[in-house]
């Protein structure tokens, strides 16, 4: 295979992202489209969150960006080399974690990192335990080095797996879900971790099917349903683009409904201890004294910030299955 020589920094190339594909599509032997025309561009330096419910493709398309796995058609361009041509090229830039580590449980965290280092030819041996020995405690294993990874809880796993994609300097992290299964206490140290990694400028790829998750963490997102990209951009934009919904706390749920459907509200549903609503184009204030007028106990009255939550469901028409 002809393999392009990487000379210079691995860069942003002419401001197309850090990873960039055009039409990228995967249809799996069986028949499956996995990935539908995917045009995907994330920008140098962003978190950039890939969300979407199981089974929308995201492993597919990271195993295509990491050379994995063959396009059935379309490109992939990470650091600005073609996928998987330039494989061997772009890999020892990037540091992934897809679908947990592999990990010897009968070796030491610090033997499995050690291990797995030598096994990268770009790795410098003489190196090696210093670089083994800072990440561990990057990742706050330092600790728990010594103990056989079997006993190892499924966050500290994680952590052991990132530790690996932190053996070497990285341009970019590309990370496949990497809080998933963790407890409440895990996915919060996780977090915390990729952001801490993020902030020294690592632009961050990760995937998760966890909508509250890419709003802690990312700086940008891209939303996947079914194959195909819904959306991409900023977090921030995603979630302005989407009105906020007006939300009307009361026990009088009946009444209120009324009032609110009378002074031209859209879309008024009832919940359990109130009522919401499209916001009103008009005078918030004005509707909160008509409801108050008309007997209703308004408890609470305002418009909730839209969530991503909001942006997939106006995208899609789906509720967002968090369960996946
Ligand atoms: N090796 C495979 N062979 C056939 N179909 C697959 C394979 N891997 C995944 N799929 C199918 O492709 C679709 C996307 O899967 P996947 O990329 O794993 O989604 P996600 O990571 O978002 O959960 C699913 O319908 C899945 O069943
Ligand atoms: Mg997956």
């Amino acid at each position: 295979m002809d393999e392009p020589s990487v000379t210079g920094p691995l860069r942003d190339a002419a401001g197309e992202g850090i990873i960039h594909t055009r039409a990228l599509t995967k249809r799996y032997r069986g028949g499956q489209l996995a990935v539908d025309g995917l045009d995907l561009t994330v920008p140098a330096g962003s978190v950039f969150g890939f969300l979407g419910p199981n089974g929308s493709g995201k492993t597919t398309t990271i195993r295509m960006l990491m050379g994995l796995i063959e396009p059935t058609s379309g490109t992939a361009h990470v650091l600005g080399h073609p996928m998987p041509r330039a494989t061997r090229a772009v890999l020892p830039h990037v540091g992934a974690l897809i679908e947990g580590p592999a990990l010897y449980g009968f070796l030491s965290g610090r033997d499995n990192l050690l291990r797995y280092d030598s096994a990268d030819p770009s790795a410098d041996p003489r190196t090696r335990r210093a670089r083994v020995a800072a990440a561990l405690d990057r990742v706050g294993l330092a600790a728990a080095a010594g103990k056989k990874a079997k006993a190892y809880s499924l966050g500290m796993k994680q952590r052991l797996g990132l530790a690996a994609a932190l053996l070497q300097p990285r341009r970019l992290l590309v990370l496949d879900e990497p809080t998933n299964g963790l407890d409440p206490q895990g996915m919060r140290e996780i977090r915390a971790l990729i952001r801490e990694l993020a902030s020294d400028g690592t632009t961050v790829f990760l995937s998760s099917h966890l909508l509250d998750e890419i709003e802690q963490v990312c700086t940008h997102a891209a939303v996947m349903a079914q194959g195909r990209l819904i959306t991409q951009g900023t977090v921030a934009d995603l979630a302005a683009g989407m009105r906020g919904r007006l939300v009307v706390t009361t026990p009088d749920t009946a009444d209120a409904a009324r009032v609110l459907k009378e002074r031209g509200v859209g879309d008024v549903a009832v919940t359990e201890d109130g009522v919401t609503g499209e916001p009103p184009e008009g005078e918030l204030a004005e509707l909160n004294a008509a409801l108050v007028a008309a007997g209703v106990r308004v408890r609470g009255f305002g418009v909730e910030r839209a969530s991503l939550e909001d942006a997939f469901v106006a995208l899609t028409g789906e509720g967002f299955d968090v369960a996946g």
